[in-house]
């Protein structure tokens, strides 16, 4: 066995062995890998060399402190599946002016029950668009509009003392262009034009777009952006000023593992890495989800689990859910790419139960949803800050009936409030007029139609949409994965539409649901009987229950249940004799679902809601549900 770095047991003053013990278990993985992405280059052996330097340099810079860490966590790798964790994003801006006063309300997240932290992007961005942070100029520093990379240090310090969890983005796929790379690259430097996929005319790039979709069709048509200072075109697949990196030159992978462990070694948990799919790209292919996009990530892990291997991976991959699978890695690399992975589609599901009052999708989308590796897990959400894309697979949709182009067509109508009955108030997101393509923006109180029923002042509305938010997250903090909490979402906030007077945000309606946060209304929480107060106190209570129930954890079994109605959802958590029978009436009519349903599960006549903490209501041996209620049934303790 190759041990590269063991002739010197200390480095700097700093203890090898630790390292020299995962370089033994990776190096021939990471090998193997970085072999197959740049192998047939002439550079490739020096490349390789630069890599291992990057990780010794990078091993020892890490404080000692997070060095602890690591080793804590290498000794319980599922640390993070627990039930006890729950998460929440947020763009500091909006919630709290800037990093230092986000300090302030560390308390509020407490208050909650949250203990992970996702702060979206913070790194240095143009003062224009910069697509909300995600084109990035500077990976080493701030951005002065939320303070300096000393307070978020700090923040990674506070967090850690009260046992809670950083998670930071790192946009791997694309830089800002006005990044130092690409300014010299727009100077002229051949160098730096490597690090991007610059074409002199269109025959490459008009090859590229015959099978690449568009990210942005309204916004930014097209993949490619004509630089007129160097006569050249440049792949930008995402907005004409996010620049795809070209990580067929080695260079541009180690540059960013480098940043990687940049953000590591500042107290970053977890690293969401952002649009990975798109990180390969091929003539001939629409440019998502290519084995190389793999090896990259396959790659960046193996090297963080040398250098830091308490940091867990995210990928952000927005794809079909057989595809996003392949992200928490396959074959012998199962388990070895990322730890967590949004399930996009469940989150479509949800949705799409709210709007045709039936669970007949989520449950077949669950039903088809392969199984992930051993020691990763879905992150469960209803929103987040980009758009509801309805990405599910048509073959769900088939399966349950539906023809897969108009029921996406249903969505987008109902969602936007013009299918007849729905009081949704969501805006269709860049529309696509080519194949009608269109993703939803709104928040989740907006959605579920509570803004409208504020407006007209209609309790017995403002009522059933509070249900449906507190159903909506009762499913999330009850289904198999990490769950996560939009901020906002606790105290009802409905669109902003702020964004349409904004000179940069006007065209990008994404922004009606990233809402400032205005602490006087969240004060209301306090204020008993308002809706934030009612939305606030339970959303809390399903977090509180979620934490003390080991059943809800990744890695406990999840298992469908047939309800034998299709207005209601129903699945078993199980985990060392603690069962909880979740039943989720989608529906505006009251459900009765036959009692049978607990024997079967394994469960007592006799259990009690862990919600309500009331036994369930029946009737002639039925089970009752009101509409868009549910039930974590269970058997006393
Ligand atoms: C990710 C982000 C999204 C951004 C895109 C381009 O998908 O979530 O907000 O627009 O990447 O960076
Ligand atoms: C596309 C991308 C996803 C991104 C989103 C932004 O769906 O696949 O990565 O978050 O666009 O709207």
């Amino acid at each position: 066995m190759v041990r590269p770095f063991s002739s010197f047991q200390w480095y700097k003053g700093v203890d090898l062995a630790d390292f020299d013990a995962r370089m033994e278990a990776n190096y021939r993985d990471i090998r193997f890998l970085f072999s197959l992405l740049y192998g047939n280059r002439r550079d490739s052996h020096l490349s390789f060399k630069k890599l291992m330097e990057a990780l010794r340099e990078n091993y020892h810079s890490r404080p000692d402190e997070l060095r602890q860490i690591d080793i804590q966590r290498e000794l319980d790798p599922g640390w993070f599946l627990s039930n006890r964790l729950v998460s929440t994003m947020l763009y500091v801006d909006q919630y709290a002016g800037n990093l230092k006063e986000f300090l302030k309300k560390i308390p509020y997240l407490r208050e909650l029950g949250i203990n992970v932290v996702h702060l979206m992007p913070l790194l240095k961005c143009p003062a224009g668009n910069n697509d909300g942070g995600y084109a990035v100029s500077d990976y080493h520093r701030i951005d002065e509009r939320y303070g300096s990379m000393e307070d978020l240090r700090r923040i990674a310090w506070e967090l850690r003392k009260e046992k809670m969890y950083l998670i930071l983005d790192l946009v791997v796929n694309h830089t800002s262009d006005e990044h130092e790379w690409a300014k010299r690259a727009r100077s002229g430097d051949p160098y730096y034009q490597n690090y991007y996929y610059m074409f002199d005319d269109r025959s490459i790039p008009d090859q590229f777009e015959e099978t690449f979709p568009e990210i942005f069709p309204e916004a930014a048509p097209g993949n490619f952006t004509w630089i007129p200072e160097i006569k050249k075109w440049v792949m930008t697949v995402f907005h004409n000023f996010q620049w795809d990196l070209n990580y067929t030159n080695p260079t541009v992978f180690i540059e960013m593992v480098k940043i990687l462990f940049f953000l590591a070694n500042q107290g970053v948990d977890i690293v969401r890495l952002d649009a990975v799919p798109y990180l390969w790209k091929k003539i001939g292919t629409t440019g998502q989800n290519l084995e190389e996009a793999h090896i990259i990530l396959r790659l960046m892990r193996l090297c963080a689990e040398i250098v830091c291997p308490g940091v867990l991976f995210i990928a952000e991959a927005i794809v079909q859910p057989e595809e996003i699978v392949k992200y928490f890695g396959t074959d012998e690399f199962a388990g070895r790419e990322s730890h967590l992975a949004y399930h996009a589609s469940l989150m479509v599901f949800f949705w799409d139960a709210i709007a045709t009052t039936n669970s007949r999708m989520l449950r077949k989308g669950l039903e088809n949803t392969p199984p992930n590796p051993q020691g990763t897990g879905w992150l469960v959400y209803i929103r987040c800050h980009d758009d509801i894309g309805l990405g599910f697979s048509d073959r769900d949709a088939r399966e349950v009936g539906y023809d897969p182009f108009l029921h996406r067509k249903f969505l987008q109508e109902y969602y936007t409030g013009k299918f007849p009955g729905s009081s949704a108030r969501g805006s269709l997101f860049m529309f696509n007029p080519k194949n009608q393509d269109a993703r939803i923006s709104g928040t989740t109180a907006s959605l579920v139609g509570l803004e409208k029923a504020l407006e007209e002042g209609n309790r017995l509305e403002i009522d059933i949409c509070i249900r449906k938010i507190i159903l909506l997250y009762s499913l999330v903090m009850s289904i198999d994965g990490l769950p996560i909490l939009y901020y906002g979402d606790e105290v009802g906030y409905t669109n902003d539409y702020f964004y349409r007077n904004h000179p940069v945000h006007r065209y990008d309606n994404r922004w009606m649901h990233r809402p400032k946060i205005d602490w006087d209304k969240v004060e209301r929480r306090k204020i008993e009987g308002s809706v934030e107060n009612r939305i606030f106190t339970q959303i809390k209570r399903l977090i509180s229950i979620r934490k003390s129930s080991p059943e809800f954890s990744g890695d406990s079994s999840f298992r469908l249940i047939d309800p034998e109605n299709e207005h209601v959802f129903s699945c078993l958590r199980e985990k060392e004799k603690r069962r909880t029978l979740v039943l989720a009436n989608v529906s505006g009519e009251r459900q009765f679902i036959n009692s049978s349903i607990l024997h079967g599960s394994g469960l007592l006549e006799h259990v009690f809601d862990k919600f309500s903490g009331n036994a369930p209501a029946k009737k002639s041996g039925k089970i009752i549900l009101e509409p868009y209620s549910f039930y974590w049934l269970s058997e006393a303790e």
